[in-house]
Formats: structure tokens, sequence, C-alpha cells
């Protein structure tokens, strides 16, 4: 088994890991959670979403959030838009980094954005015209790409279309994200595989999330089949608040224990993550869900 000697690390926690939140966390939580992580090494992260209000009100804040971290050059800070209107209010709150966001199922993608697929790509052609002209690096997301809340197991060829869609249209790369973590390693395998036909694998990342614990496992499985770049939250934090049933993203702090263990370099320091992880778990009144920042909160 070849494995590679480097991962890019995408944490998701202040985006993914809040936007599901009963509670509304403070601004100024929000952004010392970004600053903490970016800190810990994680240097490639997203800190917001400029989607409607009333669909996510927890995101609502994201560009006070962004007025209040302390940014880090050289991090890329990511805003997460499903339109131009997002866009704009990105680009206005000081980003240079966007994703667009689309699904491979079409049930999935009139819950989540109130569209069908092959609208939600026209949605972005106006996005991608005007990030051109600003220099912005905009990245995608593919939802639902092994199962849909609604649909069902989902044809690895639909995940590849859409995906490749993305990459035709200038996203930098495309996180294939297993929405509500029923994913298994070897469909999972079949899944990147299948997207591998028409898009180079370094412009494939992995985003799971962890419902059916098997995060760790689909990641390892995809590092077999070449991936290199990998999406996780601290403290397991996360789910789409349209993907019922989901659970948090895999744990940022347990994927780098798993990397550190293997040899292959994250960039991440370890204990500084489980700090941060602990400050938005005691910020939330709740442990964190993963295991690895238990484990290792005695030895802090
Ligand atoms: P719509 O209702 O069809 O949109 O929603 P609309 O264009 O008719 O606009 C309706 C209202 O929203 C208008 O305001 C617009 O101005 C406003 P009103 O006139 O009613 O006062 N609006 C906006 N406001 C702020 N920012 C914007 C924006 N756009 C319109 N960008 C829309 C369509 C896409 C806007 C909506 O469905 C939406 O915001 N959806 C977002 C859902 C979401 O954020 N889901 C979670 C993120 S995806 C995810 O978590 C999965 C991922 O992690 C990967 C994985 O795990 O698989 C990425
Ligand atoms: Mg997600």
């Amino acid at each position: 088994m070849s494995l590679p000697s480097k991962i890019l690390l995408w944490e998701a926690g202040a985006r993914d890991g809040l936007q599901n939140e009963a509670q509304i966390v403070p601004t100024a939580v929000k952004a010392e959670l970004i600053d903490r992580l970016v800190d810990a090494g994680l240097d490639h992260i997203e800190a917001g979403a400029f989607v409607s209000p009333k669909w996510v009100p927890q995101m609502a804040d994201s560009a006070e959030v962004f007025a209040a971290v302390h940014r880090r050059p050289g991090a890329v800070y990511q805003a997460l838009i499903p339109n131009i209107k997002g866009l704009e209010a990105a680009i206005a709150s000081g980003f240079r980094h966007a994703a667009v966001f689309a699904a491979a199922s079409e049930t999935f993608s009139k819950r989540n954005i109130n569209c069908t697929i092959d609208e939600s790509l026209e949605r972005f052609r106006p996005v991608m015209a005007e990030v051109a002209r600003h220099g912005i690096e905009v990245r995608g997301f593919v939802s639902c790409v092994v199962d849909c809340p609604f649909e069902g197991p989902i044809a690895p060829a639909q995940t590849a279309r859409v995906t490749k869609a993305l990459i035709d249209m200038g996203c930098t790369d495309v996180a294939l994200g297993d929405s509500i973590g029923t994913g298994t390693p070897t469909r999972v395998q079949a899944m990147i595989e299948a997207c591998a036909r028409d898009v180079p694998l370094d412009r494939l990342g992995v985003h799971f999330h962890d419902t059916y614990g098997q995060a760790l496992a689909n990641i390892l499985a995809s590092l077999e089949v070449g991936i290199t770049s990998i999406d996780a939250a601290a403290a397991g934090l996360g789910g789409c608040p349209y993907a019922p049933g989901a659970t948090g993203n895999v744990a940022t702090e347990d994927v780098v224990y798993m990397l550190d263990g293997m040899g292959i370099e994250t960039g991440v320091d370890l204990k500084a993550l489980v700090r941060a992880a602990w400050f938005i778990s005691d910020a939330l009144g709740r442990p964190p869900a993963s295991r690895v920042a238990k484990a290792m909160k005695a030895k802090l």
C-alpha cells in the first residue's frame, strides 16, 4: 500500500461545525476558534458562509466574524457561497477564497439550495466569471457523494458528473462530501475512482461526516486510492441543517492523531488543536465528540 507523505487538511469547524448548532455562538467565540485553529497549524480554514440568513441563521454574522479574526499572512480563509449575492458579500468582507456547493442528489439539491443540480451549476457560472476578474480562488463541494438522505444510494457516475462540471467551470478542486456519513471504504473507493476518471486526483478531496463511525476508515481508504486533501472539523462539530440524521464531521484531532501515527505530515500541533477543540466544546457546554480530544484532555 503506497500512502502519501503529506496531507492538506481543510478545517471546517467554524463553518460546517457551527452552521448546525441550535444555540447562538457569539461572534467573538467563532473568531477566537478560527484564530486558535490557524495558530495550531490549520492554515486552510472554512471561516463562514454567505448564504441566506433565513435558511441558515447560524452563519449570519460571517462578515463580523471575519472582521474580528487576526488574519495570519499565508493562511487561506474560505467563505462558502451559494450564488453571486453571496460572493459579493464575501468579497466585501475581505475574503479571497470562496467555495460553491452542489450535490449529486436532485432531492438534496432542492432541499439545501432550492434548485436542481443543473440550475445550481448555471447559478455558479456568473460566480466563476466574477471571481476571474478578482483573482479569487473557488473550491467546489459536492454533497451526497455516496448516499442521499432522501434518495438512498447515489451512482458513482452521477457524483463524477457533478464533480467534473465544477472542475470544468474553474473550481481549483472539489471536496467530495459524504454528507450523512453512511459511506463505507469500498463504496468510497469506487466513488473516488469514478471521479478520478475525469478529474486528476490532486484536485479531489474528501469530506466525511462521521454519523456511522466510518470516517477514519473511509479516510484511510481514500488515501489508498491517491487522495491527499482531507476536510475535518475540530471537536467533531458539524452537520448540515438540510441533511436529516447527519451528525458531525470527522474530528480534526482524530485525523491528525491517525496521520501523525502513520508518519504522514500535516503541519498541525495536535495539543494546540485539542485545546481549541475543548475551547469550543466548553463554549457550547458539552464535551467534544472526538475520542482523541477526550483521551488527551489530561495530558494538555
Ligand atoms: P431561495 O429562497 O431560493 O433564494 O434560496 P432567492 O434567490 O429567492 O432569495 C430569497 C431571499 O434570500 C432573498 O431575500 C434574497 O435576497 C436572500 P428576501 O428578498 O426574501 O429578503 N438571499 C441571500 N441573502 C444572503 N446571502 C445570500 C443570499 N441569496 C439569497 N447569498 C439559497 C436559495 C441558495 C439562497 C438558499 O437556499 C440558501 O441560502 N441555502 C443555503 C443552505 C446551506 O447553507 N446549507 C449548508 C451548507 S451545505 C453543506 O453543509 C454541505 C457541505 O458541508 C458538504 C457536505 O457535507 O456534503 C458543504
Ligand atoms: Mg459537510
